[in-house]
């Protein structure tokens, strides 16, 4: 158990109108903040008016990115009650990325912990319009003032909520999606896995090129042969080919994304086939030219199940199916968004209420 001071704001926010929230610019009245010494582990787990941080400028995670953060939602159902997904998921992941980045984990229980209270603080903030939840950024930041690559001894680790709509600005209509042929994003062995800023960083370059082109976000191939699928830039991905489900498998170098753990839940428990495996993207040409690519589509917090329109590989432009969201898509969208929202029977306990 945390023992967690809590300081209210005595100058509340006006809340923002729910159908122009867009994706993570607004911040709500709150954030939980804990410190860590070493040799003293986490320490003074608090509550506080949302504010800016005073670091110094030598504080280590602006030199060498040892930083981490995780993303997840509240969400608040037609029966008023405020529901998290699957949180300790979140915790656990926490600690896989913290091990990678020789960042102190952190107990799960306590992770849920601090999400839940700072969560009950600013529970009024949890939008409540169609497609709209309190996106939840957890996140760990090096803080010792030292120029010398090395662990950080001190960290501070923050939550702080962002009423969000759709991740995309289309919303739930398909993306375009840029598979990217020149730069990688991960290789086995390196950080791929680890929810760190760096591998968003290294995205940037080719995240710019394919909205240049028009497209929305870059599917990476592997970093060796680049000739596997990897995942998109805020998603993990996936297809429908020939009816069965396929999802590039966990190689070390993609996320272990918590929605494609459920969707590949789901997907099993309808009774489809669903195959973890490699998939050249020679394959998904083919599977596209002899129309057995029946639907493609990311799964993520930020992006739900984003179902994809078009796929662009050098000079090849492929529609999937008929372009438009194929029923599979839907349907995982309607069961995930109706279980966070409680209106769907949540069969595998995924639901924690606040
Ligand atoms: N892959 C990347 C690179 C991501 O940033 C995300 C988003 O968190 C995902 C996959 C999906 O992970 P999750 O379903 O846990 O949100
Ligand atoms: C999430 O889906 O929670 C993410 O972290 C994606 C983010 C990079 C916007």
């Amino acid at each position: 158990m945390l023992d967690i001071k809590i300081t209210r704001t005595q100058t509340p926010k006006e809340k923002p109108d729910e159908t122009k929230l867009g994706f993570g610019k607004i911040f709500t009245d709150h954030m939980f903040i804990m410190d860590y010494t070493e040799g003293k582990g986490w320490h003074d787990p608090r509550i506080e008016p949302y504010h800016n941080l005073s670091l110094s400028p030598a504080s280590m995670v602006f030199h060498y990115g040892q930083e981490m953060f995780e993303g997840l939602k509240a969400y608040r159902g037609e029966d008023g009650k405020a529901r998290l997904f699957r949180p300790d998921m979140n915790g656990k992941r926490t600690n896989d990325t913290n091990k990678r980045l020789c960042i102190p984990e952190l107990p799960v229980e306590d992770f849920v912990e601090a999400v839940k209270a700072v969560v009950k603080v600013d529970e009024d903030w949890i939008p409540t319009a169609p497609s709209t939840s309190l996106y939840i950024r957890p996140f760990i930041i090096a803080t010792d003032d030292f120029l010398g690559v090395a662990p950080s001894k001190t960290y501070m680790f923050i939550i702080i909520l962002s009423p969000s709509g759709a991740y995309y600005e289309s919303g739930l209509a398909p993306v375009g999606i840029w598979i990217e042929d020149d730069y990688v994003r991960a290789v086995k062995g390196g950080i791929g896995f680890a929810k760190t800023g760096g591998n968003y960083a290294a995205s940037l370059a080719a995240q710019v090129k394919a909205h240049d082109g028009g497209y929305s976000q870059v599917l990476w191939l592997d970093g060796v042969e680049r000739k596997y699928i990897e995942e998109v830039g805020a998603m993990n991905i996936f297809f429908k080919i020939d009816g069965k489900v396929v999802t590039p498998a966990l190689s070390g170098s993609i996320l272990p994304g918590i929605t494609r753990n459920s969707v590949i839940t789901l997907c099993k428990d309808w009774g489809l086939e669903v195959e973890e495996r490699k998939i050249s993207v020679d394959e998904l040409i083919e599977a596209q030219k002899s129309g057995k690519l029946e639907e493609c589509f990311g799964s993520g917090t930020a992006a739900v199940i984003s179902p994809v329109g078009t796929l662009r590989y050098k000079d090849d432009v492929m529609q999937i199916g008929d372009g438009t969201t194929g029923a599979l898509s839907q349907k995982l969208y309607d069961t995930v968004t109706g279980i966070q929202n409680g209106t769907v029977e949540d069969k595998f306990g995924w639901v924690v209420n606040v």
